[in-house]
């Protein structure tokens, strides 16, 4: 939610820049004398290119997990939705204790209805235990074959039904002494019309039981306006908990990952998961903070909290699903740790009362990295990861330069000093500028329009070389397009993201943010908390965003070796600026000269391919000179990936998912020296097949 501000420094003369301006905006032939060259000197390696350059940022924001990522398909199934969020301040709060969640008297639990004249209500009378501490009762005074009772649920805006699929169906439940019926479970459309697939189970007795069946369909169209009901033919009262209805999971994983969401990500190729990033670590207060020990083992042993974008999270997906995810996807955990401060600005200082949260933080560590012969290590084999898993970075709290009081730097040096000293191994990540120790690296958010990404789009060239803390930039975004980024965004995304390469000597990892969002609802019900997101989806279906095309060419072609790379003549365009109050006054406008072409090169190392990113942000199409020196020769054909659209404001959406998606071609006319054209609006990614001197 922050803004760093940073000025891109003028190369050129502004005489200079016009008249290239002037030159670009005519679309046409420039006058050679002009034309923008670029020179990559191969022969000399800037960096080597982080293994783990490209990863994903993650929170539980926009339906993320819940309603996204995470198989569940029934809305609120723990019932908890409805809790009253409690807030407490440091001062009185015991990081050791539980504060059992409360709930409003009388009312039936939000996102469930009733059939057949049941009448349902919360109950805390009868919990299933400490952690779901609360019930639903289900009241059917009257219930027969032909006239069921019983509970439904829409999901999130609906429940996706597929052609020859077995869902799993789980819940605990019991009876009222006398009750002696079947339970039937089923999916049906929700217009009532067409029952896909229909279960019963029977057996429920006066004490809490899981009972387990399951639903397959037959080869039906594919929708999403359907239902799970849970009924029963006589009457009788009945209490259920965890309610849980999943499709096949990615990888066939228990308690699991949605597939299309999971294969998207997966074709991208992260190497890395910011987990849990975002204010979702911080929360808004110490008790509805990350706190990961109420987010392992069983889910029925897990309280959920209320996440700080406005709705309950289960925490069915806590951080063992963080750790499958990972393992999945052939991801590293960054892991990033609750450092005391929440986003209402509450801390506990540096010093004793610290201390809790220290081990907190270590005790998480182990939990990722530690063997059987640790608690924490053997706690993660029993949540089913026997292996341990490689960790090189954690990260401490999340955007604490929100801290004014200063306790940062104190914060900090008390997690730093614990965590080096059992783990001198691991690279620590600050979250803000800190004083006291050398942190490893420093996480830096950018979230900007099109034109001030690219203006910033050679921030880094610029950048000190002697600072030992290296550079994380851990959430970014050009924020065009709701409720996923347009061609612009994309754009700004590729312009930027060749700054990050081109510097890849001090940046050492980066993520988009946010990844994901749930278009079903953008109006009242707010599926939707922080418009521009990476990828987008309903119940039923999913699509990558430009943006998201951006990312997946630049990680796919990453290449091992930054290679150095120069440019001249490079055509800009003038931007105004927002207005700026500063002491409540409005500031004269000012008028920026952007430029309109980036680029960067890097080669893989076994290959000696090189590989040209070119992003022409202009309207119109640019002629540009490519000079690569250091090589005996550059074959004559390669290939051009390239991402265009016929305007800037194209993008995908659920209807169109496919309308902006990069094509490759095979390109000739290649050699140590050659000009092409790059369409208007346009990344293009040049594989070339370079031979070493
Ligand atoms: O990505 C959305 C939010 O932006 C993150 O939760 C927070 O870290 C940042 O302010």
């Amino acid at each position: 939610m922050n803004l760093i501000k940073c000025v891109a420094r003028p190369l050129f003369t502004s005489k200079f820049i016009v008249l290239c301006s002037l030159l670009a905006a005519t679309g046409a032939g420039l006058a050679q004398t002009n034309l923008p060259v670029i020179q990559i000197q191969a022969d000399k390696v800037t960096a080597p290119m982080p293994p783990t350059f490209y990863g994903l940022m993650t929170e539980e924001i926009n339906y993320s997990y819940e309603g996204g990522l995470y198989g569940e398909l029934i809305r609120n199934r723990a019932f908890k939705a409805d809790a009253i969020p409690e807030i407490i301040k440091p001062a009185n709060y015991d990081p050791a204790q539980d504060y059992p969640a409360k709930y409003p008297a009388g009312v039936a639990p939000k996102f469930w209805s009733t059939v057949g004249g049941a009448v349902i209500s919360l109950d805390t009378n009868n919990p299933l235990n400490e952690a779901l501490n609360v019930s639903l009762k289900l009241a059917a005074a009257t219930a027969s074959t032909n006239a069921p009772a019983g509970i439904v649920n829409g999901g999130y805006w609906g429940i996706p039904v597929r052609p020859l699929t077995t869902y799993s169906v789980s819940f605990f439940a019991k009876a009222a002494p006398g009750y002696d019926a079947p339970l039937a479970v089923s999916l049906e459309s929700a217009d009532g019309k067409t029952v896909f697939a229909h279960a019963e189970i029977s057996g429920l007795t006066s004490d809490w039981k899981k009972f387990t069946t399951t639903l397959t369909t037959e080869n039906v169209a594919a929708s999403k306006e359907n239902i799970f009901k849970l009924t029963t033919t006589a009457p009788g009262t009945i209490w259920l908990q965890q309610v849980s209805l999943f499709p096949p999971t990615y990888k066939n994983r228990t308690n699991g990952d949605r597939a299309d969401l999971s294969q998207i990500l997966a074709d991208a190729g992260p190497k890395f998961l910011r987990c849990p990033g975002g204010n979702y670590v911080e929360g808004d207060y110490f008790n509805r903070r990350f706190n990961w020990k109420r987010m392992i083992g069983p889910t029925e042993q897990r309280p959920g909290h209320p996440s700080c974008w406005g709705y309950w999270s289960t925490d069915g997906f806590g951080l063992p699903e963080f750790l499958g995810w990972c393992q999945d996807l052939n991801m590293e955990p960054v892991l990033a740790v609750f450092a005391g401060y929440t986003l209402r600005h509450d801390y506990v200082p540096a010093g004793p009362k610290l201390e809790p949260y220290v081990q907190e933080a270590l005790d998480e560590i182990e939990y990722v990295t530690g063997d059987a012969s640790t608690k924490w290590g053997a706690q993660r084999i029993q949540d089913g990861y026997p292996q341990p898993f490689k960790l090189r970075y954690v990260e401490i709290g999340n955007e604490d330069w929100f801290d004014k009081s200063g306790s940062y730097d104190g914060r900090f040096a008390q997690f730093y000093d614990a965590i080096k000293a059992k783990y001198p191994q691991l690279q620590l990540i600050s979250t803000a500028n800190v004083k006291s120790r050398t942190a490893d690296l420093n996480d830096e958010h950018y979230y900007r329009s099109e034109e001030e990404m690219e203006s910033q789009a050679f921030m880094y060239d610029t950048r000190n070389r002697d600072n030992k803390t290296k550079i994380f930039v851990g959430e970014w975004a050009t924020r065009v397009g709701s409720p996923t980024p347009n061609l612009a965004g994309a754009l700004g995304d590729a312009a930027w993201m060749c700054c990050l390469e081109r510097n890849a000597d001090i940046v050492m990892m980066h993520c988009y943010a946010p990844l994901f969002v749930n278009v079903s609802d953008l109006g009242a019900g707010r599926s939707m908390q922080w418009k521009s997101d990476l990828i987008g989806y309903d119940a039923l279906n999913s699509y990558g965003s430009p943006s998201y095309y951006a990312q997946k060419m630049f990680s796919q072609h990453q290449g091992d070796e930054v290679l150095a790379i120069a440019a001249q003549n490079l055509p800009t365009y003038q931007w105004q600026p927002p207005a700026k109050k500063h002491n409540g006054v409005e500031q004269p406008a000012t008028t920026n000269e952007v430029k309109s072409l980036f680029y960067s090169a890097t080669r893989e190392r076994n290959t000696g391919k090189i590989i040209v990113k070119i992003v022409n942000r202009a309207d119109a199409p640019q002629l540009v000179k490519l000079d690569i020196s250091g090589v005996s020769s550059i074959g004559a054909e390669g290939s051009a990936t390239v991402l265009k659209a016929a305007n800037r404001d194209a993008t995908n959406s659920l209807d169109e998912p496919k309308k902006v998606v990069p094509e490759t071609e095979t390109v000739s006319g290649l050699g140590t020296s050659f000009t092409r054209t790059y369409p208007p609006c346009s990344i293009t990614i040049l594989e070339l097949d370079a031979k070493l001197l």
